[in-house]
């Protein structure tokens, strides 16, 4: 358990009830629970957390290691949480693993509207690298993709 009272652990099967309520909340486009259900059996490549704070399910993360390189694919934090620390401490902790796992590099996309994540993602020194036009595919608005480099400096 971490100083804000927070258990970061691996996501199982047993979540996805949580995950893809949360995960509803907060998108237009929700990934279906199947896709999750991929993630969580997707063996050696995967690296999807949830964050626990009393016992319940507040935020996840769902990320791949291929390769050298970290890609993270989606990341919620429960509404009712959100502006606590707990995205900034699942970062600092997937991260952390990704450079146990020999991560050089993390990559991601961000709606281009997301202030709030972007924030998050700059915080922690992922810079632009390139804008996917049209990306999204409900509404058409365009991604930018993020990158920073892995194993040296993981700290916010
Ligand atoms: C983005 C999200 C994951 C952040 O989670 P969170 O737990 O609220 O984030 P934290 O409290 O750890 O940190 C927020 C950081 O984001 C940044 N941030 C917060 N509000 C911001 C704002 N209005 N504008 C810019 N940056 C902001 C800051 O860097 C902040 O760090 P600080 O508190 O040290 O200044 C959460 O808001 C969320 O689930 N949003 C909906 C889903 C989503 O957009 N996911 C990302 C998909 S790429």
């Amino acid at each position: 358990m971490n100083d804000l009272g927070l258990v970061i652990r691996p996501m199982a099967l047993s979540d996805l009830d949580r995950v893809c309520e949360i995960e509803r909340n907060l998108f237009a486009a929700p990934w279906s629970r199947t896709s999750f259900e991929d993630e969580v059996a997707g063996g050696a490549t995967s690296a999807s957390w949830v964050v626990e704070r009393a016992g319940r399910v507040i935020a996840f993360m769902v990320s791949w290691v291929v390769a050298d390189e970290l890609h993270i694919g989606n990341l919620a934090v429960d509404p009712a949480m959100q502006s606590g620390g707990v995205a900034t401490a699942l970062l600092e902790h997937s991260l952390e693993d990704a450079a146990r796992r020999g991560v050089a590099l993390a990559i991601l996309e961000v709606r281009m509207s997301n202030r709030k994540a972007r924030g998050l993602y700059e915080k922690f020194g992922f810079s632009e690298a390139a804008v996917r036009r049209g990306y999204y595919s409900d509404d058409g608005e365009d991604a930018l993709v993020m990158l920073r480099t892995v194993g040296e400096e993981n700290e916010a």
